[in-house]
């Protein structure tokens, strides 16, 4: 593995750094506090081109690499993890999985607006009853010949309310199991489809997190992605690359408390001296930027080997195992740093010890990634 950061990559974590201090630092406890998703930023976020960071110019991205968006995932997730979890859900979920695997007519049609950040996406495989479990989908999608029917019910969907284009998995032949699942673009505003309320989160509160139902939403055929049965497989593949997302979200929650913490312990005195003079504030604060350095390396290395063509399921679960775990770690470590002041929301330390919990849900829990990083150590 040989990972250079070249000018371009510099100029692009300075550019989301400088945009996550002047964008989304100012109001960011209040739009936590009152779980506001504020469409203009991202917005502003795709006239950047961070909505369609690795997509291909010729559809309305940036054009940069895997090791660009780590880097652009890190510095908005130090800051503003619910802002960044849209970013990676549109990136990774969505126009990577329409760029991989989408016709040129469904590219032409939703992956230029969404990777231009003209429109957002949203990834729904997720059910009340199959999160982990995602082979049991219960949403079925009946093929009628020139179109399909979609009923059932999708959980925890990001973006789920301000998405213009679903990507949806859904059964079309029970028989089969998971190799009879189908993954549809869906057109948010077709007749047929409702919200469930706004979920009222622990964390990553300004991001829009709902259920969505569908009953009897018709879907064009042309909206299949791939062959027909190839939805799990397409969902599996989308999820390695976003797990690679996540776990650099996981990465900027930890460096984001990391740095408040040394900033506040330079700052603080106690005991006639900066509290940053303590050996019992330096052995928390070498601890964590160890941690830190070692999620970075996982991160990259799972980003090199995706932009190189290799095999990174592995290599993006590891990265978002241990990714994650740092977070939840290190974010708990700064609260303790802050002591009273790590409790309360003016020092932000606390947002992201909240924010850090679902890096170790979702896209997977850290007992999905064991999963499939014990399965890929174990096969032949
Ligand atoms: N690439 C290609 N194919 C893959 C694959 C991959 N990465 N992973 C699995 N497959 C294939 C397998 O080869 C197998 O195919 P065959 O039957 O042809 O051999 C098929 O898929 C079934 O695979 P498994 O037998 O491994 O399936 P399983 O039922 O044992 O499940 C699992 C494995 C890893 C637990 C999987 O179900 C999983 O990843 N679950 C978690 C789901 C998840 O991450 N959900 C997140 C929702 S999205 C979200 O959170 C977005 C958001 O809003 C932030």
């Amino acid at each position: 593995m040989k990972i250079t950061l070249t000018e371009e990559h510099k100029l692009i974590q300075e550019a989301a750094r400088n945009f996550a201090e002047t964008e989304l630092l100012p109001g960011i406890i209040e739009r936590d506090d009152n779980q506001q998703f504020d469409k203009d930023k991202i917005k502003k976020l795709g006239e950047l081109g961070f909505m369609g960071l690795m997509v291909d110019p010729k559809y309305g991205g940036a054009g940069m690499d895997t090791i660009a968006y780590v880097l652009a995932m890190e510095e908005i997730s130090k800051i503003d993890a619910s802002v960044s979890v849209t970013m990676s859900v549109n990136n990774s979920l969505v126009c990577w999985g329409l760029e991989a695997f989408g016709t040129e007519e469904q590219k032409q049609k939703y992956l230029v607006p969404l990777a231009k950040g003209e429109i957002i996406g949203a990834f729904c495989l997720s059910e009340p009853e199959a999160g982990s479990d995602a082979t049991s989908q219960r949403t079925i999608a009946e093929d009628k010949g020139d179109h399909y029917l979609i009923n059932g019910t999708k959980n925890w969907i990001t973006n789920g309310k301000s998405a213009s284009v679903y990507l949806v998995m859904g059964q079309t032949d029970v028989e089969k199991k998971h190799k009879g699942i189908n993954a549809f673009i869906v057109e948010s505003d077709s007749p047929g489809i409702s919200l469930g309320p706004k979920e009222n989160k622990l964390g990553i509160r300004s991001s829009e997190t709902y259920s969505i139902m569908f009953a009897d939403v018709k879907v064009p055929k042309e909206n299949r992605i791939g062959k027909d049965g190839f939805g799990f497989k397409f969902a599996m593949k989308t999820l390695s690359g976003g797990r690679i997302g996540i776990a650099a979200q996981a990465l900027g929650i930890a460096s984001g408390a990391y740095e408040l913490a040394v900033k506040y312990s330079k700052e603080r005195k106690a005991f006639g001296t900066e509290i940053a003079n303590h050996q019992a504030i330096q052995f928390k604060l070498a601890d964590m930027a160890t941690q830190i350095e070692a999620a970075r390396l996982l991160c990259l290395k799972s980003a090199w080997l995706k932009d190189q063509n290799k095999d990174y399921d592995q290599a993006s679960s590891m990265a978002k195992l241990f990714s994650s775990e740092v977070a939840m770690a290190t974010t708990i470590e700064a609260v303790q740093i802050h002591g009273g002041y790590g409790f309360v929301k003016d020092f932000h330390v606390e947002r992201l010890m909240r924010d850090a919990k679902i890096t170790q849900i979702y896209e997977g829990t850290s007992e999905v990634q064991r999963i499939v990083i014990s399965r890929s150590l174990l096969k032949d």
